[in-house]
């Protein structure tokens, strides 16, 4: 490609991709799939690698990451980033507003109500439109470099829109990872049988803090903006600040509400008490601002807040009842978790029996004892938390709990790994629930999906000593099924349907069914598409597994260990002995196109937006199929750059057609 091309489909590139990205960050629509969008973003990075002079500042691609950063520089905020003093009750607020009256010596004001989002304080200069740098509140007079972590919040402009912005000036927001995002993450680690992650404010904090910024743009944070900062901004109330920072492009919560009085301010805390709880983000209260800058610089600050702003925060619901007692639950890996049994208590809606315990840690941290009288909440979460016990209610001979040594349901000494706080149970060849956990699992939607079996037949299997694992599954007989308590002739041939059906699940969700831990759905299709069988994979080293992109050595290691454990391997042989699917099929690739059907195709030479494995993916993905070598029964041949002369002379003495990759790009597009 010509220079001078290249430098028109970089910007064609950067003005498509920035489009789409407004439309899915600001508008929660999209006009391409992800697929397509991908597809421009790989040719917009392969261009720019190639002519790097033309990769702009504000270029989209900077929103995929793969910057690492060892340490991050610290940084002294210019100014510096003060806490807000808090109220929890109407009388406080009204005390607020009475201490504001006064200083303003009876001047007219007005009030700005915002949510108070729960997420990660962060300020981001802007030099002559571009994203300059981001760094994090830290003490609050200096904090760190995140700028390229920063970089890929996708609602963040790199560049502003419009040209009335100024010079050089900060913003100030909160960072946070949407709840969807959250659950979405937890739910794969519940899958892969890891510890599950606290709340999203924890994570979005951690993982502004990674240091591989590819990881950070694939946990999809998201940011609302709430102050503008700088010299000589020519704007005098924070309102005109909120609309200005919109039209640059930035992302401001559609919540906030200008209030003239006190009241309009309690009707608006009122308002959002419960509605907040359906916003994508977490928020724990509201903050109240005076709107006219001027009147702020009147009422100034103390030494830690500003005295024109407070905030207000929600109560968390929360009760106290009684602490039955304390129960042990064994997950799939054996992981122990216990879970307090209380008095029913009515908390936000529903009522609430149970809340988890997560580990030994957190009781000792309580330090619970059955028969107390615990305070639980239930704030944006939906699993309720013991908060606090009441210790006047303390029954006089109440005894510390002692956390049980032995897995409570085959009574085999627990483990604990240096470093963790989880307790395990290691039996896992013979704890009930580990066994029936790991068919369960094996069964899943997004495994074997045999959906036709549910936990109780599971449950019910398991008591006939007819499945003990998930290879027993394919030697039930009709009569097995049949036996059990309600089941009639049309939901026993449904099991065994569903369970033939099941043999023709793809290499990759076979992996995955297996229940490896560590290994989610991704790691899977990972594992298949690089090993294609069985055999290769099991005869890998640790180190060729943990060279996989997307693969870590903790997961590296199980994936090794489960592989060298004789009755896993039994196991697996059974399985294949039964017909399922040991290799990578390239119809495994998902489908997006008919548009190669039925074609047989070749690439030759180098490329310069795909890697020759890439290639082939796309073929497949788009109905066609690849072929290695030149033959009469090609129907295409995509040349490269380099592509070998005698192959050349071979494939036009053929009559074969040849293309160059920007047509093929057109012909999947
Ligand atoms: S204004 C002088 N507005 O609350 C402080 N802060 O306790 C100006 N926060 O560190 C901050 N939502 O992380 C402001 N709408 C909002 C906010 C907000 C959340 C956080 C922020 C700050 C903390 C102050």
């Amino acid at each position: 490609m010509q220079p001078k091309e290249a430098k028109q489909r970089i910007e064609e590139l950067s003005a498509l991709i920035q489009h789409h990205n407004h439309l899915y960050y600001q508008e929660s629509r999209s006009e391409i799939s992800d697929f397509e969008f991908d597809q421009r973003m790989n040719e917009l990075i392969a261009l720019e690698e190639a002519f790097p002079e033309f990769k702009s500042k504000d270029s989209p691609s900077q929103r995929v990451g793969g910057t690492i950063t060892k340490n991050f520089d610290t940084v002294v905020h210019r100014y510096p980033m003060l806490s807000l003093g808090n109220t929890y009750s109407t009388e406080e607020l009204t005390a607020f507003d009475t201490r504001i009256k006064k200083a303003l010596k009876e001047q007219a004001y007005a009030y700005f109500c915002e949510l108070k989002f729960d997420g990660v304080a962060i300020s981001i200069t802007y030099k002559n439109g571009y994203l300059e740098r981001a760094v994090t509140r830290g003490d609050g007079t200096r904090g760190d470099d995140i700028t390229h972590n920063a970089r890929t919040i996708r609602s963040l402009p790199l560049k502003l829109k419009g040209s009335d912005y100024p010079d050089d000036f900060e913003v100030r927001g909160e960072v946070f990872m949407p709840r969807e995002v959250f659950n979405a993450i937890n739910q794969e680690k519940e899958e892969k049988g890891e510890a599950l992650l606290a709340n999203p404010r924890n994570t979005a904090s951690g993982t502004l803090k990674m240091q591989d910024s590819s990881i950070v743009a694939s946990r999809k944070l998201d940011c609302y903006l709430y102050a503008l900062m700088g010299e000589d901004l020519n704007l005098a109330t924070h309102a005109e600040a909120m609309k200005k920072l919109e039209q640059w492009g930035f992302n401001v919560s559609p919540t906030y509400k200008q209030c003239d009085t006190l009241d309009e301010v309690l009707d608006y805390v009122a308002d959002w008490e419960m509605k907040r709880l359906e916003l994508p983000v977490e928020t724990d209260g509201i903050v109240v601002k005076i709107n006219d800058y001027a009147q702020r610089e009147m009422l100034g600050f103390t030494a830690k807040n500003p005295r024109w702003a407070i905030s207000y925060k929600y109560k968390a619901e929360s009760g106290a009842t009684k602490l039955n007692s304390i129960v042990y639950q064994v997950g799939r890996t054996g992981a122990i978790t216990p879970v307090a049994n209380l008095a029913p208590v009515p908390l936000a809606g529903t009522i609430v029996k149970r809340a988890s315990l997560h580990n030994a840690n957190e009781i000792q941290r309580l330090d619970l004892r059955e028969g107390d009288t615990v305070f639980v909440e239930k704030g944006g979460e939906i699993i309720p938390k013991i908060t606090g016990v009441d210790l006047n209610k303390r029954p006089k001979d109440s005894k510390t709990v002692a956390y049980i040594s032995h897995c409570p349901e085959c009574n085999t000494p627990l483990q604990r790994n240096e470093g963790e706080a989880v307790h395990y149970c290691p039996n896992s060849k013979g704890c009930p629930p580990q066994i029936k956990g790991r068919i369960q699992h094996f069964i899943h939607r997004k495994a074997m999906d045999i959906d036709s079996i549910g936990e109780k037949t599971i449950d019910a299997l398991y008591q006939k000593k007819l499945v003990h694992g998930p290879a027993d599954l394919y030697v039930l007989t009709f009569e097995d099924i049949f036996a059990l308590d309600g089941f009639k002739e049309r939901a026993t041939e449904k099991i065994l349907k569903g369970i033939e059906a099941s043999k023709k699940q793809p290499f990759s969700k076979l992996l995955f069914a297996l229940g490896i831990r560590h290994t989610g759905e991704t790691a899977a299709r990972l594992l298949a598409e690089h090993f294609k069988n069985m055999d290769t994979l099991k005869a890998a080293s640790i180190e060729t597994i943990a060279d996989i992109d997307g693969i870590g050595d903790i997961m590296a290691q199980s994936i090794f260990d489960y592989f060298r454990d004789e009755e896993n391997l039994k196991d697996i042989d059974r399985l294949q002995a039964y017909g399922l699917q040991f290799e990578e099929k390239p119809s495994e690739h998902k489908q997006l196109s008919k548009k190669l059907e039925g074609m047989k195709i070749l690439a030759s030479g180098s490329f310069e937006h795909f890697k020759r494995d890439d290639i082939i993916k796309v073929v497949e993905e788009h109905g066609g199929m690849y072929v290695k070598s030149v033959s009469k029964s090609l129907d295409l041949i995509i040349e490269g750059a380099d592509m070998g002369p005698s192959k050349k002379s071979k494939a036009e003495k053929m009559g074969i057609k040849m293309i160059t990759e920007d047509d093929f790009i057109k012909m999947i597009s």
